[in-house]
């Protein structure tokens, strides 16, 4: 992504916060085991301010600072370190590479820092998240106070920075859709490929694998979410991450995974038979779930509110229901009643972006929010019929269906960032047996 658009933001949020100080830190590094660290991942914040991808850097905003509005803080270099841990861009990658006005050692922040809150009336940030750096920010702010009698003051104002970054980024710029384009075009082939080479008798893992192979081989850095890959009744878990099972021929297979690319990430499940064939059962579950998906898409417009997409869905997924016999009464009835919730517990939907599950309100003064251009979301119905359900017959035990695109919102529609997958039946057996 260009540099100048990060500064373009900066200067937005700067335009917002009127004279405060904005502080915000990227992810501290967790440790996974002795001497291993999980991977590092940016805090999603941080690097849409900045696009700084290394760890231990925190960005600071001083609207009207002579020596440069932008201050960032990170690892300086040091070759001794960068043998064993990589490069670092330094001081001067901050300011060159990424645009910083200017740059200080992580280490020397906390001499810094209270310098720079000085005579500032509000503080800007995103608190909250990181405690470790929500107490040195208090910190810093009273060693300011403690030089009250030398007269200068210390802001007297904390200001949730959160929301600010959040509504700009619910909607997304050009070069953000490219990112969620890539994203999904790394997961689109990810997913033709798990169909391409399922078969009864193998690991959930090997579809993983499978999955995993294509995100990393196209480019995309992390699975955005670990992978959900979950045969037969393990459908029916959620958040099943177990993918250990084995296939079983006349299972359903369901797949929830997406590759982030550049920390723009990708959400899509597909539903399909283990075995290439859907049995009836799973057919017309299946064509239930279709149906409201293709209706909950179809309703995403610009000017509709957020929870219509979800509305079309749980009519569609309720009549389909009482067609099939699983629910019985009136569609309005089942609706306000919720009795649907036994087979669809989940919402059809939730913004797409930096964070899979991404930032962005999704009311506004109480109402349901608008969708406009440029927002992204997901579409996502499903019908979950649990093994054991009570008082449905045994065929229609251990059937799992979700499907779920990613869709961006146009100016005359939306477009749907995941096609290329398979969704119907037809389709889903041409390409499995193909
Ligand atoms: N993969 C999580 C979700 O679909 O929301
Ligand atoms: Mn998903
Ligand atoms: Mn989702």
């Amino acid at each position: 992504m260009n540099k100048n658009l990060f500064a373009k933001r900066r200067i937005e949020v700067m335009q917002i916060m009127k004279g405060g100080i904005a502080i915000v830190p990227t992810a501290p590094v967790r440790n996974r085991n002795r001497d291993v660290d999980f991977p590092f991942r940016p805090d999603s914040d941080f690097y849409y301010l900045t696009h700084f991808p290394e760890p231990e850097a925190v960005v600071v905003l001083v609207p009207g600072r002579e020596h440069g509005e932008c201050i960032l803080f990170c690892r300086e270099r040091d070759l001794e370190k960068e043998i064993w841990e990589g490069h670092r861009a330094g001081l001067e990658g901050a300011c060159e590479i990424y645009g910083a006005d200017d740059a200080f050692p992580i280490e020397d922040m906390g001499d810094i820092m209270p310098g720079l809150l000085e005579n500032r009336e509000k503080v800007f940030c995103t608190m909250g998240r990181y405690p470790d750096f929500d107490q040195s920010l208090l910190n810093w702010v009273n060693e300011v106070r403690s030089k009250g009698r030398t007269g200068v003051s210390a802001p007297g104002e904390f200001v949730d920075l959160s929301h600010i970054l959040h509504e700009l980024r619910l909607i997304k710029q050009p070069d953000e859709v490219k990112n969620l384009r890539r994203a999904c075009k790394v997961s689109v082939a990810a997913h033709r490929r798990a169909m391409q080479v399922c078969r009864p008798g193998m690991m959930e893992y090997e579809l993983q694998a499978e999955l995993e192979y294509e995100f990393k081989r196209g480019g995309g850095q992390f699975p955005a979410y670990p992978p959900i890959v979950a045969s037969g009744p393990n459908a029916c878990i959620l958040h099943y991450i177990d993918n250990n099972a084995r296939l079983e021929d006349g299972d359903m297979m369901l797949i929830d995974a997406g590759a982030e690319f550049d920390c723009y990430a990708a959400d899509i499940t597909r539903s399909f038979p283990v075995n290439g064939k859907f049995s009836a059962e799973q057919k017309a579950l299946y064509e239930v779930v279709l149906a409201a998906q293709l209706a909950a898409i179809e309703s995403v417009q610009p000017g509709n509110h957020w929870n219509e997409p979800h509305e079309k869905a749980v009519q569609v997924l309720v009549d389909g229901l009482v067609d099939l016999k699983l629910l019985n009464g009136n569609r309005n009835q089942l609706i306000e009643q919720k009795d649907y919730r036994r087979f669809y517990m989940h919402r059809t939907g939730h913004w797409l972006g930096m964070d899979v599950h991404d930032v962005g309100d999704y009311k506004v003064e109480d109402e349901w929010r608008l969708l406009e251009p440029g927002m992204t979301l997901t579409v996502e119905p499903g019908l979950y019929i649990a093994s054991g359900s009570k008082d449905v017959d045994k065929r229609w035990w251990g059937i799992g269906v979700r499907i779920e695109d990613d869709i961006l919102i146009t100016r005359s529609g939306n477009d749907v960032l995941s096609g290329g997958i398979p969704k119907t039946v037809d389709e889903i057996e041409a390409i499995m047996n193909g």
